[in-house]
């Protein structure tokens, strides 16, 4: 029996899916993200919940979801990218200027360094959890912080920015303009980009971003008990959290586990690069409200794995990611409405047979899926769940 209603969903089998010809992150770079991020204080991995009831009603053998809600007391998985490449901004500021070769991001929080970094600004555009991860890093290690926002991201995510004493920046459109206005405002003034995203040109600073991410799904495989993963499902915004997964998945597993991004149906860029076969930007104001998933333009390294590393993209409507939300919380998971596209994946492709055999999944299926956040902005959870906003 379904758990969910039965909501239309996209799904796209990706017919060029294979092994991914370009190495986006490597080994070496993935080592030194773990070993400075684990020092990092109050580090500890977050839990991998066991939902033996999700796998019933998917009519699969076991689910088990990463749960990113205790993430360095910022709510999601972003506390590990942002912040980790504001260090390695910095660390790269001190060796150029010729003031120290091989910083760490332990230097930086000793205040060492503290006259020099804090000449530098680092600037991004967010629908909030990036721009957190940026702001608290830019606190910790000792910088300036300006932060885009777009018209609709909720005053609540807002004021959790503007709290680690970043500036907090309004500007018109979507998140895909803030991201415009941010790299506009620091190529005028000096300041140092550290965006989620990629594009031509921009891609050192997004790798640092991307490798960061690789530790949560590093933490996933070794908690995860049993056989290996059949199956991983990650919500999808411009690619860079499905990419880092989808690399650790192929750096731990042979075979890697069937890779399955999954987007809001009015955001799913994805998915619509995957159609066209190259990365495509969606028009429209990309209203969902799955607000950390709410891109319209893919990341170009992302994209970069993900062209032939995932099987299938899926699209699910706004529904799908409240009604999960309430089941989660329902069995005492406290996951926020860009955190569950996955599972919402998962539940609507199992309760047909054609979207059952387009991804593989069978009585056998082990899957694994990733709650990238928690109640992020607490007001707006609590409405969803209570249902005062549906
Ligand atoms: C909670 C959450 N999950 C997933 C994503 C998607 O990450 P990406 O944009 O790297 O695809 C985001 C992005 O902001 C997010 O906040």
């Amino acid at each position: 029996m379904s758990m969910l209603p039965p909501l239309p969903f996209r799904l796209f089998a990706n017919p060029r899916a294979g092994t991914p010809g370009t190495v986006v992150l490597t080994e070496a770079g993935y080592r030194r993200a773990r070993a400075e991020i684990t020092t990092w204080p109050g580090y500890e991995p977050t839990p991998l919940l066991d939902l033996p009831w999700v796998a019933e009603a998917a009519g699969v053998a076991a689910v088990a979801m990463k749960d990113e809600g205790g993430r360095f007391g910022l709510g999601s998985f972003k506390a590990l990218g942002g912040a980790y490449a504001v260090a390695q901004v910095l660390i790269g500021y001190l060796s150029r200027r010729g003031l120290e070769n091989a910083a760490t991001s332990a230097d930086l929080t000793s205040g060492r360094y503290g006259e020099a970094t804090r000449q530098v600004t680092v600037t991004c555009a967010t629908d909030g959890n990036h721009g957190r991860s940026v702001a608290w890093g830019a606190k910790r290690f000792g910088c300036r912080c300006v932060i885009y926002v777009h018209e609709t991201v909720s005053q609540g995510r807002v004021d959790a920015i503007a709290r680690y004493g970043a500036q907090v920046r309004r500007v018109p459109g979507t998140y895909d303009d803030a991201v415009r206005a941010a790299a506009d405002e620091a190529a005028a003034n000096g300041w140092f980009v550290v965006s989620d995203t990629s594009w031509p040109g921009y891609t050192s600073v997004p790798v640092d971003v991307m490798q960061g991410y690789r530790l949560m799904a590093d933490e996933a495989t070794a908690q995860w008990a049993g056989a290996d993963p059949t199956h991983v499902f990650i919500q999808g915004g411009v690619g860079g959290v499905a990419a880092a997964v989808s690399v650790q998945m192929r750096a731990r597993y042979r075979p890697a586990p069937a890779l399955v991004v999954v987007e809001p149906d009015r955001a799913a860029c994805l998915l619509a690069s995957a159609e066209t076969g190259a990365p495509t930007a969606i028009p429209g104001d990309l209203d969902t409200l799955m607000a950390g998933l709410a891109c319209g333009e893919p990341s170009l390294l992302a994209w970069q794995e993900l062209e032939r590393a995932t099987a299938v993209f899926m699209a699910v409507p706004d529904e799908a990611a409240v009604a999960c939300m309430r089941l989660l919380a329902v069995h005492g998971a406290v996951i926020g409405e860009s955190g569950v596209a996955g599972l919402a994946g998962l539940l609507l492709a199992a309760a047909g047979p054609a979207p059952r055999e387009a991804l593989g999944l069978t009585a056998d299926s082990r899957v694994l899926l990733f709650g990238t956040e928690g109640a992020t902005d607490p007001v707006l959870y609590q409405n969803l769940v209570r249902g005062a906003v549906a």
